[in-house]
């Protein structure tokens, strides 16, 4: 049987462990640390990273005659670093040693990493080591690690060295090894007492500080034990040489509490101090965990999901609510952060922030909004940032970053390696200005979930208008169509950087970008709508947003041109002039396909020639719109979408798409749910392995696929329930695939905490007791009023 709560492995695998490491990352929002053994340092195979969120730091390179600069997300101190000698023989390595046993496994309910061996060593002597530890969600500036020794057939002396490790760098990916990565400067070390240490270090361009004290101590049978104490000062390494004498059966344990203040945190008054003061108060190992699993207790019973029959599929989705909850949590929300699209589990792109919060908003909007204000708020933060980026661009209104990072200026690399072909390119991607969509389209969704008209006031309304300004400016108009239309972008599609001969220049008319620039500029003109008299007044004022402008808007979300070809929608102007790739001769020449860019530029060719998309781009449409909303969104437009165009734009591009982003999964599962279950589960299965089978073969352990984890459990939430929030009532229409069993999930609306309950003949909403005023939910024309404390139920 599958317990559908523990991820497991068994026996140690060199080859695999930088996907353990990424998978087995334990972390709660504010920091998170890879599950690299406590005993590796980073070599080919190990990488025990850790990362706090936000905090980044800018460092330049020469490449080819030019300078490159990139921002990068800090692989901070290795607060882990933990090692062990019996009899002053060679320190433990795992990839030297006999090892006679291996499990490991991630406790998803505890969110607890746990690693047992048994191993000899030259001698003969056999040790078992049971390493434990966690990254607490109570406290957010609490980490602890508990390893247990037990010589099982010698006594002597066991030497640990338990230090913090500051002489770390950015060296994870691969592809990034040619440019620096050494964004830390010591600035002290210190021991406080006998059993503390301090290490402070400082982030060398932003001047962050970092303070991490760590605090170790031995027990056996219960009681405190003093072992010999040797002090480890060697520059930004620092901690204590352990030596005791063991005995043979006796369980020796040492606990290492560490915390970890930066410059960043609120209500401090310098890190250092924090983190000393805080070191005496936490109490032991087992006190933190008893705290820790409280927290998650609370948070699982938000992000409730259960499905009947299936162990194995809740295991997964369960695994990827927690890589959500430890990247952004309710210890994220006083921070200044956004989402990073891998999370803080590994150094891919960098730790930027993408327009991958799509993917994810929808599934933090039902449980914790609070989260998704503040992860909003980042992006309000950088308005400003993203007026001038739209200025300097020639436009008005807010241009935000394709990559955004600290400040909110573009972090997109300007040149990229291609590892097939070891050749560096200029990397156009910027022109993804798509990316404000997805942030005023997450504006809307937050309000529409949450009625939260104080933000719509204060944040929302200014980014929607800013975002609807932009593209009010983008678009010219075309006089031989008597259209609008918009040139010189990259629609998600990030194979089209231009038309064959100018690569770098974009291309023109992107459905999906015109089609959801008409639907920014109508939500734009509604919000005004939206907002009391007098804050509409100022922020019309402010904003110098005058009466001619709103009118070009209406005009521009009337007429921007859609490309369309053969009765389907065009991913762009001219796509259908495109070649046809031979699919089959590069499957079978190549095996993996999906980085199809990378291959075809070794080869002296581009993409950008071929009818070949990376992933879903025209079909983001059906995806972030329903039919209905599509067909209004194109018949506003002029356009007609006839019910036989959908499943033949779909086919039509699914047969022309590698799949090169763990994103493509998501969007196609949920566009074919409806009309194909049997190809839309193909799809759930492949965003539900993304990273668990590490199905793009090495990108795992760089980072996991976050969009893809909360796109994964959305698809359960809200595309198999047919759950949608509109016009003040909860719909559902569900079309769930009957051998799973039951379906059960939690969310929150309207204040109602909500258990909803899908079988395949009948689908159930029940209210916690409260006060709430009564909320009204649809399933297939039949509403019933839901009552706190009540039950609804529909047959199907
Ligand atoms: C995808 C983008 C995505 C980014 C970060 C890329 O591979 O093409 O759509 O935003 O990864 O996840």
């Amino acid at each position: 049987m599958t317990d559908p709560w523990v991820v497991r492995y068994e026996g140690y695998d060199a080859q695999d462990e930088g996907r353990r490491e990424a998978l087995c990352t334990v972390g709660n929002g504010y920091i998170a640390t890879r599950g690299a053994a406590a005993d590796c340092a980073a070599d080919d195979t190990h990488y025990p990273g850790t990362y706090g969120a936000g905090l980044f730091n800018r460092l330049e390179d020469r490449i080819e005659g030019r300078t490159v600069e990139n921002e990068s997300m800090v692989n901070l101190p290795n607060w882990l670093a933990t090692r062990f000698r019996i009899d002053g023989g060679p320190w433990f390595d795992i990839d030297r040693a006999e090892i006679l046993a291996y499990h490991q496994e991630l406790d998803l309910r505890r969110a607890v990493l746990t690693r047992w061996l048994r191993v000899r060593d030259e001698a003969g002597r056999t040790t078992s080591v049971t390493e434990r530890r966690l990254v607490s969600m109570d406290v957010k500036h609490a980490c602890a690690l508990e390893i247990t020794y037990v010589p099982e057939d010698w006594s002597g002396r066991l030497e640990i060295r338990s230090v913090l490790d500051g002489t770390v760098g950015n060296t994870l990916v691969k592809r990034y090894r040619a440019l620096s990565g050494d964004h830390l400067a010591l600035v002290r070390t210190a021991v406080p007492s006998p059993e503390s240490v301090l290490l402070e270090v400082v982030t060398n361009r932003s001047a962050i500080r970092v303070a991490m004290a760590a605090r170790t101590e031995v027990w056996g049978n219960g009681r405190r034990i003093e072992p010999q104490r040797g002090i480890v000062d060697e520059g930004a390494v620092v901690g204590h040489h352990l030596t005791l004498d063991a005995h043979r059966s006796v369980p020796v344990t040492l606990e290492k509490i560490v915390t970890v203040f930066t410059g960043r945190d609120p209500a401090i008054s310098e890190p250092a101090a924090e983190a000393l003061a805080w070191l005496p108060r936490l109490g032991r190992f087992d006190d933190l965990l008893e705290r820790h699993v409280l927290a998650w207790e609370h948070l699982w019973e938000r992000f409730h999901l259960d499905i009947d029959s299936d162990g194995a599929t809740v295991r997964i989705l369960r695994l990827h609510l927690l890589h959500l909850l430890q990247s952004v949590s309710l210890n994220s929300v006083d921070l200044d952060v956004g989402v990073p699209a891998r999370g803080l589990h590994g150094e891919a792109y960098r730790g930027h922030i993408f327009w991958d919060e799509l993917f994810i908003f929808p599934v933090l909007n039902l449980r914790v909004p609070i989260l998704t204000r503040s992860l909003l708020r980042y992006r309000y933060r950088r308005l400003p940032e993203a007026r001038v980026a739209a200025r300097e661009a020639g436009h008005s209104g807010a241009m935000f970053p394709w990559q955004s990072g600290s400040d909110g200026r573009e972090e997109n690399q300007s040149l990229h390696l291609n590892p097939v072909s070891g050749h560096w390119l200029p990397d156009p991607t910027a022109r993804q200005r798509h990316v404000g969509i997805a942030v005023a389209y997450n504006v809307w969704q937050y309000y529409q979930v949450t009625d939260d008209r104080e933000f719509l006031i204060h944040y929302g309304a200014e980014m929607l208008l800013e975002i609807a300004r932009f593209w009010g400016s983008i678009a010219t108009y075309d006089r031989a169509r008597g259209r609008y239309v918009i040139r010189g972008v990259m629609g998600p599609d990030e194979f089209h950087t231009g038309y064959p001969g100018h690569e770098q220049e974009g291309i023109d008319n992107n459905a999906y970008t015109n089609v959801m620039a008409s639907w920014v500029l109508r939500r734009g003109l509604e919000t005004l709508h939206l907002l009391p008299a007098q804050e509409r007044h100022e922020l019309l004022e402010r904003l110098d947003l005058r009466r001619q402008e709103l009118e070009r808007w209406e005009v521009i979300a009337r007429t921007l041109f859609v490309p369309f070809h053969d009765g389907i929608i065009s991913q762009f102007e001219g796509y259908d002039d495109l070649l046809e790739l031979d699919w089959d001769a590069y499957r079978q020449k190549y095996g993996n396909i999906r980085r199809l860019d990378r291959i075809l530029e070794a080869e002296n060719d581009t993409v950008n020639r071929y009818k070949a998309s990376k992933q879903a781009d025209a079909l983001m449409l059906f995806y972030l719109l329903s039919a209905d909303e599509l067909r209004e969104v194109l018949g506003h437009l002029g356009y007609r979408l006839p019910p036989e165009a959908i499943p033949r734009t779909i086919h039509y591009y699914l047969d022309r798409t590698s799949h090169g982003s763990t994103l493509s999964a998501i969007v196609h599962s949920w566009v074919l749910a409806r009309s194909e279950r049997g190809r839309a589960q193909e799809f759930v299965i492949e965003a539900l392995e993304s990273d668990v089978a590490d199905i793009q073969g090495g990108t795992t352990a760089e980072g996991i696929h976050l969009a893809s984890m909360a796109g994964s459990v959305d698809l359960f939430q809200r595309c198999f329930s047919g759950l949608e929030l509109r016009q003040d009532r909860l719909y559902l229409t569900p079309y769930w695939p009957e051998p799973l069993g039951a379906m059960e999930f939690a969310i929150r609306y309207r204040g109602h905490p909500l258990t909803l309950r899908i079988h395949g003949d009948c689908v159930e909403v029940q209210a916690a007791p409260g006060r709430q005023r009564p909320i009204e939910v649809v399933c297939r024309g039949e509403v019933a009023e839901l009552r706190p404390g009540a039950r609804v139920g529909f047959p199907l």
